[in-house]
């Protein structure tokens, strides 16, 4: 691939602003300044940097964030932040898109990619990828309620029945739970459905993949070993 269509596959500008880069001699491979765009690159393992900043060449991004309170899944969030300003311009020209949504005052783990098929792959309502919530709630927490989540809830205005597995008494007004779709307000929802409420909410998990190590705000790319965990998925309803 040439040098200028590399820059502009990993979101440096157009065509022609990539050429204006490289022709003002700001892109360095391996420590020499490369002034032709036309330059022949092998993408293996590719490092470079642009005016000194390094970076590594991806065919796509995929990154889990530890969402912050106060932030929506939104390019044009309405009363919060967007969780895309976390993000630098060269990772927003790629397209960067959430993968599902968490609520503006829900924390946790939130992927994000620019890779369509591994977004479809995750957030399509049959696939069942897992995902482990953790919960406050106003009122203590019934035996009766978690009997009730486990074997499912009827939503308004959604088909079928929304069942958790994997529910945990943490505290009296403390759970953890697995869901496997992913409906509006899902877990806010069917909490209300056995008649409790939920007060605070945190994702700690997707598929097989844990938010651990990555501090509020902060986000790491995923590597291929972790993109694989996070498209684990259990076969709930094998047919
Ligand atoms: N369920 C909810 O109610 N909110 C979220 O943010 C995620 C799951």
């Amino acid at each position: 691939m040439f040098l200028e269509k590399m820059l502009q596959s990993q979101g440096f500008g157009s065509r022609k602003y990539c050429q204006q880069l490289i022709k003002n001699g700001a892109v360095e491979i391996r420590g020499e300044i490369v002034d032709n765009p036309k330059h022949k690159l092998d993408l293996n393992e590719l490092t470079y940097s642009v005016y000194g900043q390094d970076y590594v060449y991806r065919e796509h991004v995929y990154i889990a964030l530890n969402k912050p309170q106060g932030y929506e899944c939104s390019h044009q969030a309405t009363h919060h932040f967007s969780v895309f300003e976390l993000f630098d311009d060269v990772l927003l020209n790629r397209g960067l898109q959430c993968v599902g949504r968490l609520d503006q005052d829900t924390t946790g783990l939130l992927l994000l990619t620019d890779d369509g098929q591994y977004l479809q792959a995750l957030t399509h309502p049959k696939k069942h990828v897992a995902k482990v919530y953790s919960m406050h709630t106003a009122d203590p927490v019934t035996p009766e309620q978690i009997q009730q989540l486990e074997q499912g809830v009827e939503l308004r205005n959604e088909k079928g029945i929304f069942a958790a597995t994997d529910v945990q008494l943490l505290a009296s007004q403390q759970l953890q739970m697995t869901v496997h779709q992913g409906v509006y307000h899902q877990v806010k929802r069917m909490l209300a459905a056995v008649g409790n409420k939920v007060e605070t909410l945190h994702r700690a998990q997707i598929g097989q993949l844990k938010l651990e190590d990555i501090a509020e705000g902060e986000w790491i790319y995923l590597n291929a070993a972790q993109i694989e965990q996070s498209k684990f998925r259990e076969n709930l309803n094998p047919q």
